[in-house]
């Protein structure tokens, strides 16, 4: 058995996370800044650094004393080198390193993507390759086939906006608060999901591709328009996301016939609306659909430190020279996409 200590901070939550390769999280300790960028709307990344710098080795200490242990005990130390706010992930990846330095212990760097990526793998041992998972996060919006620990085929990404941004960006022009996507969630249960007609950007295309930056300016519109309350507006707006990634989902399936499951990660992975329907999906072509747990999906240490797990297990380590990256595709033979793009 191998005991794994995770740390993640590539955007506003500060994690640490003692995790075994049996999947126990044998402590698994986080702090949210809400209330640090509250008052701007969104994440100020050197506010989030800062925070980072005051609230890791608290929690690092914290969850080597929940879980009974000792740094000496674990066998690597797995922190986010990226993709991500690089004063962030620099803050994660040094801390480690230094402990790695100290304790004499190897040092994991993390893709944060493959966290998402492979934390289904933590909360269902059944789960076996080739996987077809959609990642929808709040930097990123992707079909990935997963193959094997640091194999993936991407078979689609967003060309503008990711969803999570576009479900951020509603709740900011609607002014129902942040973090954004929850917010939304919660006033599309009291709205009319066919009040507003709201377009389905890219749905039929022969492109692979996820586009939300229309159906942003249209939910702008709308509001603006006076015309519609906002909760149906939110609804309307969850209601086109929905029709998006399940049109997107059901296109990559149609080119990916030997997955047996169809998994969904990231941060918008934590919408019921939008599990229900990759749900219903899967089992209409058959497949099995997996979701790791609410807390899961959203950004957290232990799918680092299991990450960091299922690497350590191939033997994939790294030097303490590895840098912290801001941009770090999952597949970097990937054809870029048209369009601006996001962090990978
Ligand atoms: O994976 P994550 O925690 O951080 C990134 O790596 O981006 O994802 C955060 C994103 C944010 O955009 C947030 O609004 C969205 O996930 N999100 C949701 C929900 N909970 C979090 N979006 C829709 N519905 C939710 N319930
Ligand atoms: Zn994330």
């Amino acid at each position: 058995m191998t005991l794994i200590l995770g740390i993640e901070s590539s955007c506003d939550e500060t994690a640490a996370a003692l995790v075994t390769s049996d999947r126990r999280i044998l402590a698994h300790r986080l702090a949210m800044q809400d209330t640090v960028h509250r008052p701007y709307g969104g994440v100020v990344p050197e506010l989030a650094a800062r925070a980072h710098v005051e609230v890791l080795t608290p929690l690092i200490e914290a969850a080597f004393a929940e879980a009974g242990v000792v740094l000496a005990d674990i066998d690597a130390i797995a922190a986010t080198a990226g993709p991500g706010l690089i004063g962030g992930v620099m803050v994660g990846l040094v801390t480690a390193k230094a402990l790695c330095h100290a304790a004499g212990k190897p040092l994991i760097a993390v893709n944060h993507l493959e966290g998402h990526a492979l934390s289904p793998r933590l909360a269902d041992p059944t789960l076996a390759y080739p996987y077809l998972l959609l990642l929808v996060s709040g930097g990123h919006c992707q079909l990935l086939r997963v193959i094997g620990v640091g194999r993936y085929l991407r078979l689609a990404t967003t060309i503008d906006d990711a969803a999570g941004e576009a479900f951020d960006k509603t709740s900011k022009i609607l002014g129902l608060g942040f973090p954004g996507g929850p917010a939304v969630e919660r006033a599309a249960l009291n709205g009319d999901a066919k009040a507003v007609s709201l377009p389905r950007p890219l749905k039929g295309s022969p492109e692979p591709h996820f586009s939300f930056a229309g159906l942003k300016s249209a939910v702008l519109r709308a509001h603006q328009s006076g015309l519609y309350r906002a909760d149906d507006i939110a609804a309307s707006f969850q209601a086109a996301v929905v029709d998006c990634l399940i049109d997107r989902t059901k296109r990559a399936l149609d080119v990916c016939d030997d997955v047996t499951a169809l998994v969904v990660a990231g941060g918008v992975a934590a919408n019921t609306v939008v599990r229900s329907a990759l749900e219903g999906l899967a089992t209409s072509r058959g497949l099995r659909f997996i979701a790791p747990p609410l807390w899961l999906c959203t950004d957290n240490a232990a799918m680092i430190g299991w990450a960091g797990v299922e690497r350590y297990g191939a033997g994939m380590v790294d030097g303490l020279d590895v840098i912290a990256r801001p941009r770090w595709p999952l597949d970097p033979d990937a054809e870029k996409a048209r369009g601006a793009g996001v962090k990978a």
